[in-house]
């Protein structure tokens, strides 16, 4: 928070000598915001779209907002008619990243400035600003999660461990990533954690669309390989959606019994299935990022953008996307375990207490 505050204080200063984010201005008249989100299946994704429409309608602003079902040419469609459809800005939540360079031209010949919402979108210089929270520091809190677990800094151990990795399109992945191995790695190469998959390589541990169907089928394979006559005591899971698929894997194989208790599973999005399951003490952690405040930045951000000012960035160094480094505005994420569940979720008013218990 500390680090987040004095970054904001001093970011005028450095934004008015690099000229940072770009401002496309309102050049239609038309008051439309274009909300493109990957897919509507999943629990994060819904409330940050609700949640945008309910931040611009109190702005006065009418939003088109569009879910992809995670196909990519859909989501080029939907951005292209947005585009079409007058627009004046474009919040985005990319599938692949990487293949939005041409219809952003297009927005970019129209004057439209694009926000990348969440997941950065990679080979394009047509991104004017980044809205997301520290995906570095989601990696730390799942894998601090699990060396404070295994007691591993006591000098515990060894223990073994598994390793799963986000979807291969989307940056997030190897950034919360790097953040988990900043903290593993070590613990990896003192011999104190072993994997005994031998699979540490990110490009070897990927989940395509962060499916949790994948994932699980992956456990069961890793399950049935190298854990046969040994336990397995943790699994860096980086999305709840995996985290389940995962579990559903480990059950299967006999885990989650008084002889058998389940590894530690981190996850990510405090989704209500996880939450729950957190408190019925099978998954063992999430990362809650508060989808209202992001939806909040962003609507800022865009309103800044659209009237020609300068939005509130904090970080103008660690996102570049191959063309530009963009500007973004990096909120701070939170550890959900069993412990903090009701101060962080119930009394913030992300979830009611009913929610959680029925
Ligand atoms: C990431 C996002 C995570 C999670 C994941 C799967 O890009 O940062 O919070 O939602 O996608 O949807």
């Amino acid at each position: 928070m500390l680090r987040q505050a004095l970054s904001t204080l001093v970011v005028g200063a450095i934004l008015a000598s690099l000229g940072a984010c770009g401002t496309g201005g309102n050049t239609t008249g038309k008051r439309l915001v274009g909300i493109s989100m990957p897919q509507g299946s999943s629990d994060r994704w819904r409330v940050d779209g609700r949640s945008m429409v309910e931040e611009f309608e109190a702005m006065g602003y009418a939003s088109d907002l569009q879910y992809a079902d995670d196909n990519i040419a859909r989501q080029i469609a939907q951005i292209d008619n947005m585009i079409s459809g007058n627009a004046e800005i474009l919040i985005i939540a990319s599938i692949d990243g990487t293949k939005l360079a041409d219809v952003l031209a297009k927005a970019a010949a129209k004057k439209i400035p694009v926000i990348a919402y969440d997941r950065l979108i990679r080979d394009s210089p047509d991104v004017d600003c980044y809205a997301t929270f520290d995906n570095y520091m989601v990696g730390v809190l799942q894998a601090s999660f699990i060396e404070a677990g295994l007691g591993l800094s006591s000098g515990q151990g060894p223990f073994t461990i598994e390793l799963f990795a986000g979807s291969p399109d989307d940056n997030n992945a190897y950034v919360f990533f790097d953040g988990a191995m900043a903290i593993l790695q070590p613990y990896i190469d003192a011999h104190r954690l072993v994997v005994r998959s031998g699979l540490t390589d990110i490009d070897q541990i990927t989940t395509m669309r962060w499916d949790g169907d994948i994932a699980e089928a992956r456990m069961a394979s890793l399950l049935a390989t190298s854990y046969r006559n040994v336990r397995l005591d943790a699994v860096l899971a980086p999305y709840d959606g995996i985290s389940r698929g995962v579990i559903s894997a480990l059950r299967f194989a006999g885990y989650g019994s008084p002889g058998q208790p389940l590894p530690i599973v981190t996850g990510q999005d405090a989704e209500l299935a996880s939450v729950k399951s957190i408190i019925a003490g099978v998954q063992s952690q999430t990362v809650f990022k508060d989808t209202r405040l992001l939806a909040k930045a962003a609507a800022q951000m865009s309103l800044s953008v659209m009237r020609g000012q300068q939005p509130t960035i904090n970080d103008l160094k660690s996102y570049d996307n191959g063309k530009k480094v963009v500007p973004s505005y990096l909120l701070d994420p939170v550890s959900v375990d069993k412990t903090n569940y009701r101060s962080v979720l119930i009394d913030s008013g992300y979830y009611t207490e009913t929610q959680l218990t029925t």
